[in-house]
């Protein structure tokens, strides 16, 4: 074995080849992390930003973030709906304070600067001065253009109900950019049915974003480390599965059908999560009724590079909203979601199984832990690097989830976009 590197490079050099080996200055470097949202956040991709049915009527907006840039999803008096910078054209303040409401036009409450909800300036106070003495005086000079000074627009694209938006005009059309094989998952999920809002969890995580990525790009720890998933049989090794990434292997799909429940094998032999006896007092957890739309797998959990995973476990669905808030850090915003022709029976079942997710969740508390410790134990030694070589080295779709194959991919594109 060699002997680990004991300083930090001074410039980051990814030392190995291929993607299989991550250095851990790849989660602690804060330049690098300023680069990544340039190139993944603010530059050639699209990112999430909610979806339709939070934003129903007129005037209705929601204020969200694109990396760490905060911006308003609002719909306008056509029905339109509109994406724009949470920055005021005028002195630079982030003017919308409130996370949803209603309004006729948006308004910076420091010089009540006033723009219509497409962003457009359309009223500053006092433009042509005050009249004193019969002479006026002050204001905003002649050649001042309201039209030259709206809000920053961003480019908006809508598909099956879901918003995302891009600060690059020149951004690929959505669909090009999620591919055929993701975009058949994409429209699995979201096939035009309306969406009925459920819910959200919130929850800041002290770990890198792209740890999020990669947890849900590994079909691994779900049966290892999760009690839930194994012991109930909804996520382990056994179960038929398929993972499937876009030519670019950027985004993937982890799909999954359910197997053997509570049953004792080989793949849950010592593994210390497995609970053989753990009953679960309230039933309705895992009252899970199939629907039409799953078309044969019980899960399928989509990671749309950098910013959503999109979330079909059994009967909850959800989008996870990815913010990065500095190298070390995220917030993570769940929105729980049904279909508006679901019973009143299956939304309650939809609420209940929600229970699993979120910052509290039967399963991704464990999660959350798991990235925050996974981030301590970069910061101690950056020089360092982690292993994803579970199924070789190669970048391939599988059959089986025992593989790292999707960490590997989204660290293969990863390389190319940021040139190390
Ligand atoms: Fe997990």
């Amino acid at each position: 074995m060699q002997p680990e590197q004991r300083v930090f490079p001074e410039a980051p050099v990814w030392a190995d080849s291929g993607s299989s080996r991550i250095p851990f200055w790849a989660y602690t470097d804060p330049a690098l992390y300023r680069r990544e949202l340039e190139r993944f956040f603010y530059h050639g991709h699209w990112c999430y930003v909610g979806l339709e049915a939070e934003i129903p009527k007129a005037g209705d907006f929601k204020r969200t973030t694109i990396g760490e840039r905060s911006v308003i999803m609002n719909r306008d008096e056509t029905g339109a709906i509109n994406v724009i910078e949470n920055v005021c054209a005028h002195r630079g303040m982030q003017f919308c304070r409130e996370r949803s409401g209603n309004v006729k036009s948006l308004v910076c409450p420091y010089h009540q600067w006033n723009y219509s909800l497409q962003g457009d300036l359309q009223g500053v106070p006092f433009r042509r001065g005050v009249k004193q003495d019969g002479k006026v005086m002050g204001g905003m000079p002649k050649e001042f253009k309201p039209d030259e000074n709206g809000l920053n627009k961003l480019k908006v694209a809508t598909r099956g109900g879901v918003v995302f938006a891009s600060f690059d005009h020149d951004v690929e059309s959505l669909e090009d950019f999620l591919g055929p094989v993701i975009l058949s998952y994409f429209d699995r999920l979201f096939n035009g049915r309306e969406l009925t809002l459920l819910g959200y969890n919130r929850q800041r995580i002290p770990g890198n974003w792209k740890l999020m990525q990669e947890n849900i790009k590994d079909p691994y720890h779900p049966g290892l480390l999760h009690t839930w998933f194994i012991t109930y049989g909804l996520w382990r090794a056994d179960n038929k599965s398929e993972l499937r990434m876009d030519a670019k292997h950027r985004h993937a799909a982890m799909i999954s059908t359910r197997g053997n429940s509570g049953a004792k094998n080989e793949v849950t032999q010592g593994v210390t999560s497995f609970k053989e006896s753990m009953e679960i007092n309230d039933k309705r957890l895992l009252d899970i009724v199939p629907e039409d739309w799953w078309g044969g797998p019980t899960a399928v959990m989509m990671t749309v590079f950098p910013s959503v995973i999109f979330q079909q476990q059994v009967n909850s669905v959800s989008t996870r909203h990815i913010q990065p808030n500095g190298n070390g850090s995220f917030d993570f915003v769940w929105t729980h979601f049904g279909f508006a022709d679901d019973t009143e029976e299956m939304t309650r079942r939809r609420l209940i199984q929600a229970n699993l997710f979120g910052p509290g969740g039967f399963v991704s508390a464990d999660d959350g832990e798991v990235i925050e410790f996974s981030q301590n134990g970069f910061a101690q030694k950056p020089y360092h690097r982690a292993l994803a070589e579970l199924g070789g080295t190669e970048v391939e779709d599988t059959e089986h989830m025992v593989t790292e194959t999707l960490i590997r991919g989204m660290y293969r594109y990863w390389r190319d976009v940021m040139g190390v």
